[in-house]
């Protein structure tokens, strides 16, 4: 069954002009998008989005790379998304994502690891709502209307 995901291009993937290639594989691995912005995350959004690593160690570091620069979010919806799309991004840590991963190629450290994926069916529909309406999320079903 087709279900949704959802991805941030996170601020070092933008920055260094990988978002296009990133995109690029998600369509390669049978993705379709079905929303998709660039955005600035505040302290506030870091917050709300990480909430559930507020006072680990690395939390700091995370909102403070979360908030330097734009970041593109995205739904995107594929045959068992969420488990295609983790396997897609690799392992959380760069170093040890498997060859040809998104993280592999595009991922510096565990903080500037380019991308995030949702671990879970419910996690991201929570997620993608911090950053679209139901109406920015198209249908599989929409046409464009006459003018
Ligand atoms: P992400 O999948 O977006 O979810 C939480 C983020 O915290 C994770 O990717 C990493 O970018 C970041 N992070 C930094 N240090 C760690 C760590 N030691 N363990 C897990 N996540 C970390």
């Amino acid at each position: 069954m087709k279900t949704r995901s959802f991805t941030i291009v996170k601020p070092n993937a933008v920055a260094a002009g990988n978002t296009g290639r990133i995109l690029e594989m998600l369509a390669a691995a049978g993705f379709t998008v079905r929303a998709l912005k660039m955005v600035c995350f505040s302290r506030n959004d870091a917050y709300r989005f990480y909430a559930d690593h507020i006072g680990k160690t690395f939390f700091g570091e995370l909102v403070e790379f979360m908030t330097s620069g734009p970041s593109v979010v995205a739904v995107v919806e594929r045959e068992d998304a969420v488990t295609a799309l983790r396997q897609l991004v690799g392992a959380t840590d760069p170093a040890k994502a498997a060859e040809g991963t998104i993280r592999r190629l595009y991922g510096e450290s565990l903080t500037r690891n380019a991308v995030h994926a949702s671990d879970s069916d419910g996690h991201a529909q929570r997620e993608w709502s911090q950053w679209f309406t139901p109406d920015e999320i198209m249908e599989a079903e929409y046409h464009f209307k006459e003018a």
